[in-house]
């Protein structure tokens, strides 16, 4: 007997990270190799051409798993039946636009996005939102959809998480592969606060151990935490940006891929970083969508968030600079009337 296919919808899809995405989704790295899936490419209509070429390339890729490619400029269309959604396209902030303006324009986006997939979504939809500021972007899609539940829209910190992974390999003088528990509080912005205080290694030892070895004692390993290895992380982006001349494309789609795999699949080694949506926990206010530990069970009910994790002082500091900046930002959005 066939299996149905899963039908994924991706926005900004004629983009730079929306071209990193497709070949990968519709060879089986997102859903496995036995899911076969069906692509609604949705674009703005200046981006339709690029989406219809990406279509002409999947077209001649012939990949087995692939059944269908449509392009849309219509929302409504695009997540008509959509099973997961990934929400890529997003206004970037110009010259001269303050942070006001680049939240109304997004409300813009997402609003209406958010209202789409109430309206025609599959009944299982689960969406991740990457287009920044992704954390709020992720908030006003949800608001704008209350007839799918607020824990079906998450947040990518999937790629601050792998970048915290792959700073810490080198110091403690492992593979990425074995370092486990490390999370990203807050937002996907400079405030975030990467931590490994409750990371580990596959031979057992702390994280925060294997540093202080490495660079001759504690006091040497919390200087490299908060002079090199935070600031790194949560600079990563503008790095990127001064270095390419854009922003990052295949470390974030390769990103949104595991962040939706493992969501739908499950995690299998400790957890990983999503910005969820606040049910209170960690002292989060209730309905921010937040970046925080969590781990998923691949049962249809997404991600799980770690509970019961401890803070020292300097710790929560962090994560509650982060926490204000997406009060703020919600606070923004609703004075806007956006949400
Ligand atoms: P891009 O400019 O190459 O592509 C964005 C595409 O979105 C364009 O083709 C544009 O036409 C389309 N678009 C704009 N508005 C749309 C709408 N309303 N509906 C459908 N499509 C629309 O940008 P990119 O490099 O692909 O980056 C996309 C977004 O991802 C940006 O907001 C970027 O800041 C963000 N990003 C997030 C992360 C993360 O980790 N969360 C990492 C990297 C980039
Ligand atoms: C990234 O983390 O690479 C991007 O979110 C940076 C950006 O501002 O687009």
């Amino acid at each position: 007997m066939s299996v149905k296919p899963v039908t994924i919808t991706i926005t900004g899809a004629g983009g730079q990270i929306g071209y990193a995405l497709l070949f990968r989704i519709a060879s089986g790295a997102l859903l496995g190799p036995d899911t076969p899936v069906r692509l609604h490419l949705l674009e703005i209509p200046q981006g339709v051409r690029a989406a219809e070429g990406a279509a002409l390339e999947l077209h001649d890729s012939a990949f087995p798993l692939l059944s269908h490619v449509d392009v849309y400029d219509d929302p409504a269309a695009a997540f008509r039946g959509a099973n997961v959604a990934l929400l890529v396209g997003a206004r970037p902030r110009g010259p001269g636009m303050e942070r006001g303006d680049l939240l109304a324009a997004n409300g813009g986006i997402f609003g209406p996005q958010g209202e789409a997939i109430n309206a025609g979504a599959a009944d299982d939809v689960r969406v991740v939102v990457v287009g920044n500021p992704a954390n709020t972007n992720a908030l006003i899609a949800s608001a704008h959809a209350p007839d799918v539940p607020d824990d079906r829209f998450t947040a990518l910190t999937r790629l601050d998480h792998n970048r915290a992974l792959a700073q810490l390999a080198p110091t403690v003088g492992t593979p990425v592969g074995e370092i486990r528990d490390v999370t990203i509080w807050g937002n996907h912005s400079a405030t975030q606060f990467p931590d490994v205080a409750h990371a580990g290694l596959a031979d057992g030892r702390s994280v925060p151990e294997a540093l202080a070895e490495r660079l001759g004692g504690r006091e040497a390993a919390t200087a490299w935490l908060d002079d090199v290895f935070i600031p790194r992380v949560a600079k990563r982006g503008a790095e990127i940006i001064e270095v390419r001349g854009s922003s990052s494309v295949a470390s974030a789609a390769n990103a949104a891929i595991e962040h939706v795999r493992e969501e739908q699949l499950g995690t299998h080694r400790g957890w990983t970083s999503a910005a969820v949506v606040s049910r209170g926990e960690y002292g989060v206010p209730e309905g921010l969508v937040c970046s925080m530990p969590v781990t998923s069970r691949g049962d249809g009910h997404g991600y799980r968030i770690m509970e019961g994790l401890k803070f020292d002082a300097r710790a929560r500091a962090r994560f509650e600079a982060s926490v204000d900046e997406l009060v703020a930002e919600r606070d923004a959005v609703r004075a806007l009337g956006v949400l």
